[in-house]
């Protein structure tokens, strides 16, 4: 059975190719490459052993990706392509709209072009807005405070009332918490260009001494220890909700939202420590003001993935640590070719 996966070479993408390939789909990866680079593509050939096909492509090319759906018998699809930095798109909200809305809905019609109804989409917790309560479930209030947020809620929308209006789709909306980590091989993992915005990516630069010194955005938060609390998830427990997700559409018809995180949550500061205990590094920080938007606590329920995709994340945080140094650590002496693509 063959998986169309947009956005296939990025960070949560390339871990859910490799998931995909390890549980005999075949994969089909869609990205133009504005974000990831070609050799993850080589990489996660190598990780399993098994082939992969990749075209370098916008998602908002229907002429494309018409030429891929003729060429390529695609019986679902994960969408995972889209830009995804909350801080650009305040200051870019036009091109995040644009790229974010026009790449969901030239896919979905070409899917419904040659009657391809099943598919997976990657929203995120932001939709959540500052919840009045923890956990977080899923029937909760959503409100968005910027631009990236609100592409993920709108496309939410557009989904619902595809479904509304032809019952043959077969959708799952997937929100991801704050996802971590990176494969055991070191050979996949986050490795955005320039400074990062997310905290982990931001602590393993220090650790690898390629910036000085993290920044801690706040120490007055209404937390354990001052400082945010997020339901850190190891990418590739979210990879392996993605596999549940994609088998549940090909199964059944219907619309459905997950929450994919841990139901736990840490503060910046004990991310921190535990990166230092497990690594045996030094991570210097300093306190500073608060970050423009953020918020105090954010947590998972994680009932009804359980319940319904029989779905939960296994690795802890000492995994999600050890995993995230590991890979850059080790992302040097692996670089490889990208191998070839198809070409349109
Ligand atoms: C986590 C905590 C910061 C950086 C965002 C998006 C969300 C998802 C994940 C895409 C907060 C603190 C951070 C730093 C810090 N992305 N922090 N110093 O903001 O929870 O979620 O990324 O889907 O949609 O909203 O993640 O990693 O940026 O921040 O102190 O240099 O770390 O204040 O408490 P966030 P984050």
């Amino acid at each position: 059975m063959k998986i169309l996966v947009t956005g296939g070479t990025g960070y949560i993408g390339s871990h859910t190719c490799c998931e995909l390939l390890n549980s005999g789909f075949d994969v089909v990866i869609v990205d133009n490459l504005s974000n990831s680079k070609r050799e993850v593509v080589n990489k996660i050939r190598i990780i399993t052993k098994k082939n992969v096909t990749f075209y370098k492509c916008d998602v908002c090319d229907k002429y494309k990706l018409r030429k891929i759906f003729d060429r390529e018998d695609i019986q679902a699809v994960i969408h995972f392509a889209g830009y995804k930095a909350v801080g650009e798109s305040v200051k870019e909200p036009l091109m995040y709209y644009h790229n974010n809305l026009l790449s969901t809905i030239s896919l979905l019609e070409v899917m419904k072009e040659f009657g391809c109804k099943k598919i997976v989409f990657s929203s995120s917790a932001t939709v959540y807005g500052n919840p009045q309560k923890l956990p977080i479930k899923e029937d909760f209030p959503l409100h968005t405070t910027n631009p990236y947020g609100s592409t993920k809620l709108i496309i939410e929308g557009i989904l619902k009332d595809l479904y509304n209006s032809d019952n043959d789709w077969s959708i799952a909306i997937l929100r991801y918490f704050n996802p971590i980590g990176a494969h055991k091989s070191g050979l996949i993992g986050e490795d955005p260009n320039g400074i990062p915005n997310n905290l982990m990516p931001y602590i393993v630069k220090v650790a690898n001494k390629q910036l000085d010194v993290l920044n801690v955005f706040g120490s007055d938060y209404k937390t354990r220890d001052g400082t945010g609390v997020r339901d850190y998830i190891h990418v590739v427990d979210l990879a392996k909700g993605h596999i549940k997700a994609i088998e549940k559409v090909i199964k059944d018809k219907g619309i459905d939202t997950y929450n994919l995180g841990t139901g736990r949550g840490y503060s910046v500061l004990e991310l921190i420590n535990t990166f230092v205990k497990v690594n045996k590094i030094d991570v210097p920080y300093k306190i500073v003001e608060r970050r423009p938007g953020d918020i105090d606590m954010c947590y998972a329920s994680t009932e009804k993935a359980k319940k319904i995709l029989n779905w939960s994340a296994k690795l802890n945080i000492e995994d999600m640590c050890r995993d995230s140094y590991n890979f850059v650590v080790n992302s040097k002496k692996n670089k490889k070719s990208g191998g070839k693509h198809e070409s349109l």
